[in-house]
């Protein structure tokens, strides 16, 4: 088989690293790629939502599977492009049409079909411009922390969480009113503040059956001891060690059985990854959200995990026999330390020249904002590496992780040096 996957970051790198390892694989391109996923295929320049230069593409290069990476072009709509397109239309896409995407696209759609479908969520409501008065009003009833969440995606900056009133009324208005979100804070969602551990679920789906991947927990904010500003992610843990069996039964039995059916009732016909963002509220499970993608870092955790052929499985979710495919996990913990530009998530530099970052025998070191100019590799992003390590607990894994991030040299890097210490 021919696949494309398109995108260009730390999530797509894993997915390139083991579908070059499949048996099923002829040639794999990747649109636009890094510097890392050049060594599991071929790089082509082309944009993620240029759907005319992904249509030549596939066709050029003969492609037979298609699995798009990132939210942006599942919600502008690339699977429908694929299916309303003559040329196309017989081309598997793993992603959700646009339909599905909404998942993500809109808070206010997810927040409504968890209700719809018995999908425990915190208690919300939505407002717009027209109702912004009923929306102060409905603060009032909340007890802070106060949240609140632009409908639309808003490059993962759309949550606030405030601890006064006056700010969250505030906040309120200059999303509905000063669009401080663009047109993605045209309506605004409300909601009750879940208190609890948060981690990460995610599934494969091919709209009638699924597999429950491994679930990883993320290291969101820039600093030691989870302080200071939000980033897209600084590592990564799979397994989670407070999500055991009982737990994970629970989240099938609770949401992923709701959430598939759910969207069978709708019509939605969703193949792809869903991505749960949970809240684990004295063991008891709460969706936070979904995303219609994996996640970064947390691609770079679950994928190593799996030990069977990641082709076969999107496949099976093309043909729509995933039940029938083999899916075993590896029992080692896995664990990603994100080696960032000095900076981020503010104001950072790229171009910096990347040296020893392929010597490492105990890590896989997955490229997220690197580039290739000429014989050299540079930054091109705030987040550089992903450096993954197994191990045969958090403690070793985490610790081959530093040592291979301690070697890998660039101007600026810093990295989190307490990923995992919290679960230890
Ligand atoms: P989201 O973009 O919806 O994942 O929200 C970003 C982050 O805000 C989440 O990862 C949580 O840490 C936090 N968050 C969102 N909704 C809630 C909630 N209802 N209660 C507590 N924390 C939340
Ligand atoms: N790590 C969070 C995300 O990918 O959205």
């Amino acid at each position: 088989m021919n696949v494309l996957i398109l995108g260009s970051g730390g999530r797509e790198h894993p997915f390139a690293w083991k579908i070059a390892q499949s048996k099923q694989l002829q040639n794999l391109y990747i649109a636009p790629g890094n510097a890392g996923t050049a060594h599991c295929g071929t790089n082509v320049p082309v944009a993620v939502d240029d759907f005319e230069g992904i249509k030549n593409l596939v066709w050029e290069k003969d492609i037979n599977l298609v699995l798009v990476g990132p939210e942006d072009p599942l919600v502008k709509g690339v699977h429908d492009y694929f299916l309303n397109d003559e040329v196309l239309k017989d081309v598997p896409v793993i992603g959700p049409k646009k339909d599905g995407a909404q998942l993500e696209g809109s808070k206010d759609f997810s927040k409504q079909f968890m209700f719809k479908h018995g999908v425990p969520t915190a208690r919300y409501a939505t407002f717009t411009k027209e109702n912004v008065n009923e929306g102060l009003v409905f603060l009032d009833t909340l007890k802070p922390p106060y949240v609140l969440k632009a409908d639309g995606l808003a490059a993962g900056k759309g949550v606030l969480i405030l601890d006064s009133l006056d700010e969250a009324k505030k906040e309120l208005k200059s999303m509905l009113l000063d669009s401080k979100f663009g047109s993605a804070s045209s309506k605004v969602v409300i909601e009750e503040f879940l208190k609890g551990i948060e981690l990460s679920v995610f599934v494969l789906t091919d709209g009638k059956s699924y597999k429950i991947l491994p679930a990883a927990k993320d290291y969101k904010r820039i600093g030691e001891g989870d302080t200071g500003l939000n980033t897209g992610g600084m590592g990564a843990v799979s397994p989670v060690p407070f999500a055991d069996d009982a737990f994970i039964r629970k989240v099938e039995e609770k949401i992923v059985k709701p959430t598939i059916s759910g969207l069978n009732k709708d019509g939605i016909d969703y193949r792809g990854f869903i991505f749960i963002g949970l809240m684990n509220c004295s063991g008891e499970p709460y969706v936070i959200e979904y995303n219609c993608r994996m996640g970064d870092p947390e691609t770079e955790v679950v994928i190593p995990r799996i030990e069977s052929d990641l082709l076969d499985l999107l496949n099976g979710v093309a043909t729509q026999s995933l039940d029938k495919r083999n899916f075993d996990v590896k029992k080692e913990t896995a664990t990603t330390v994100v080696l960032v530009s000095g900076g981020y998530p503010g104001t950072f530099e790229k171009g910096k020249e990347v040296t020893n970052f392929d010597s490492s025998k105990e890590s896989i070191v997955f490229h997220s904002g690197t580039k290739q100019e000429q014989e050299k590799v540079l930054t091109s992003g705030g987040r550089v590496f992903a450096v993954t390590s197994f191990g045969n607990s958090i403690e070793e894994a985490v610790r081959k992780s530093f040592v291979t991030a301690e070697k890998i040299q660039y101007q600026g890097k810093y990295y989190r040096k307490d990923i995992g210490r919290d679960l230890l």
